[in-house]
């Protein structure tokens, strides 16, 4: 059965000629996403050779051959980019994510990510390198996952964008925010007073408050 978070994922990713799933593993977005668009063509990578060989069968098994194809690669190594392409990456950390977009920035124009740590640090690489946000969701599937869709294009952001996302901050997602609030008060109780830390994440708390009363 296909999870909330696929689906949801699914519907961030712009319909390019080509999409690119950056670590498909079974490629289960792919196949989800072929059944809803005839015309796209899919690519779905991954590290791993056994990753590959489950994408293939499932593949296979939906008859999708023609229009999914894959390749073992780690990132974007090896794949002719153009610039009508989609990516997407997804489930890995934001550490892992910037080492594979890092050498090919110059030839993205759309990516959709699913980070699952450091999305601050994500948005901060994103921004400073030219891209812009044009889509961002968060959603709870047993946990909080956020989708962005990066463009690029440059913006000034705020400081609120980086940390909490410039459209997930004007959204009416309270329990996100609760949850956000939740973490960063646990966080105050660990910072001394006279740590400047505290003073950044008080601002947090009082932004995340001001939100959730709205
Ligand atoms: C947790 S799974 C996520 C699968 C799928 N993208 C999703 O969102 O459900 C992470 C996948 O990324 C692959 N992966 C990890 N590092 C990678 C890299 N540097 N290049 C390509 N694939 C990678 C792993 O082999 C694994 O299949």
């Amino acid at each position: 059965m296909i999870s909330k978070r696929i689906k949801e994922l699914a519907k961030l990713v712009p319909l390019k000629k080509r999409i690119i799933d950056v670590g498909c593993d079974h490629a289960l977005l792919d196949i989800y996403m072929a059944k809803k668009n005839d015309k796209i063509l899919f690519l779905a990578t991954d590290i791993s050779a056994n990753a590959i060989k489950s994408a293939i069968r499932n593949i296979h098994e939906n008859n999708f051959e023609s229009r999914i194809n894959t390749f073992i690669t780690n990132g974007l190594d090896g794949i002719d980019l153009e610039l009508d392409d989609a990516i997407v990456i997804s489930g890995m950390g934001t550490n892992t994510i910037i080492k594979i977009v890092k050498p090919y920035l110059e030839k993205i124009t759309d990516i959709v990510i699913q980070s699952n740590r450091d999305i601050e640090l994500l948005r901060e690489f994103m921004f400073k390198n030219g891209f812009k946000i044009e889509k961002e969701e968060v959603i709870y599937d047993d946990r909080y996952y956020v989708f962005i869709y990066f463009k690029k294009g440059s913006i000034k952001y705020e400081d609120v964008d980086l940390w909490l996302g410039p459209i997930i901050k004007n959204s009416d997602n309270k329990d996100y925010f609760e949850f956000l609030l939740k973490k960063y008060n646990k966080m105050l109780l660990g910072i001394p007073n006279e740590d400047s830390k505290k003073k950044i994440i008080q601002n947090r708390v009082d932004i995340l408050l001001s939100l959730i009363q709205k």
